[in-house]
């Protein structure tokens, strides 16, 4: 039996109690024991649901028991979550994380605490939901030199905008509905200014070329001045105004990345994902061109992707899976000083 800790019953904390109880069955099997949650830890009470049993406010309980195999940390932002996520690994107890802001932080500190004590530290839920572009950068992708990676990586704002055009609802209310469906941060303006997207780019570009990416060196440009009308212009032109993130390898050692809104044509792959969905398009040498497409927010979808980890985890317990992530730094040179 692998024992877990959640840390955090939100819309993705309470997505992984709903996912392991529906699925217990094949997730176990697969796992080859079973899953456990022994602690779900929040400063808030829950009367009536189940969690209520293994519910938690104090954190030492989690650090202190040697029977934690697993913490789970679906907080969201740096503190406390950084703290307690640095405890566990220095503990010897795996985690996973869908919190990109750490991992975009503090990703070369933890995946090197995890190497020296031969555990995990996994984040597949941290970029694009439930789609599995973490593990093909990974695995799949591993024997390729890639070159680009352009995305659509936040799901609130592309719900937004896809509302914006359909239904030429302003943007507060499309804002508003979007943090009612449960795709959009605690504070939102993490979605709306790119940061979100920024902090995705940059962990995608670390795994897809071998050096780290820090998220601060990224010019980020979001949606605020974008309006209904906006999308009706470029509608006029045929096309459609997305939020992308993209990143690319110019040189052995050049590179570009940016976040910004951009006019989609309809040619383009990207211009057809809408709602809440999210899509990575990479580049590779020996590939050529490969896209990934799923749902990019809410609590099952992202919730799947964390409990994935969660199995992966409890396989290997006690060995560090190799990742393509490496703590190197890398130059960027800016979109304008480059070609085409
Ligand atoms: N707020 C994020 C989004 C959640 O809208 O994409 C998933 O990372």
């Amino acid at each position: 039996m692998v024992n877990i800790a959640v840390l955090g019953y939100g819309t993705v904390g309470s997505g992984v109690v709903e996912v392991i109880n529906t699925n217990h069955e094949s997730i176990n099997k697969r796992a080859g024991q079973e899953i456990n949650i022994k602690y779900v830890l929040d400063l808030r009470d829950f009367p009536g649901d189940p969690v209520q049993e293994v519910l938690v406010h104090d954190y030492e309980i989690i650090a202190n028991d040697p029977e934690v195999d697993i913490v789970v940390e679906v907080m969201g932002g740096i503190e406390p979550a950084y703290t307690f996520v640095k405890r566990a690994l220095e503990a010897g107890k795996s985690v996973c994380t869908s919190n990109k802001a750490l991992v975009a932080k503090h990703g070369p500190e933890l995946m090197e605490i995890a190497k020296e004590k031969n555990i995990n530290f996994l984040f597949e839920a941290s970029c694009g939901g439930g789609i599995p572009i973490i593990r093909a950068l990974n695995g799949s992708l591993t024997a390729d030199e890639v070159d680009e990676i352009t995305g659509i990586l936040n799901g609130t704002t592309n719900y937004m905008m896809y509302k914006m055009a359909t239904e030429g609802s302003d943007f507060d209310v499309v804002l508003k509905e979007a943090q009612q469906k449960g795709y959009a941060e605690a504070d939102p303006t993490a979605d709306v200014e790119g940061y979100d997207a920024c902090r995705k780019i940059a962990i995608l570009s670390s795994l897809a070329y071998g050096k780290f990416l820090n998220y601060e060196d990224v010019y980020t440009e979001g949606i605020t001045k974008i309006t209904p009308e906006d999308m009706l212009y470029a509608e006029e032109l045929g096309m459609t105004i997305k939020l992308l993130g993209t990143s690319r390898k110019l040189g052995e050692d050049t590179f570009t990345a940016l976040v910004a809104p951009f006019l989609v044509g309809q040619k383009s792959p990207l211009y057809s994902v809408n709602d809440v969905f999210n899509a990575v398009f990479v580049h590779g040498n020996m590939l050529g061109d490969a896209m990934f497409y799923g749902s990019g927010a809410g609590k099952l979808p992202t919730a799947s992707a964390v409990v994935a980890d969660v199995v992966d985890e409890a396989k290997n317990l006690h060995e560090n899976i190799a990742t393509n992530w490496s703590n190197e730094p890398m130059k960027l040179t800016p979109m304008d000083e480059t070609e085409g």
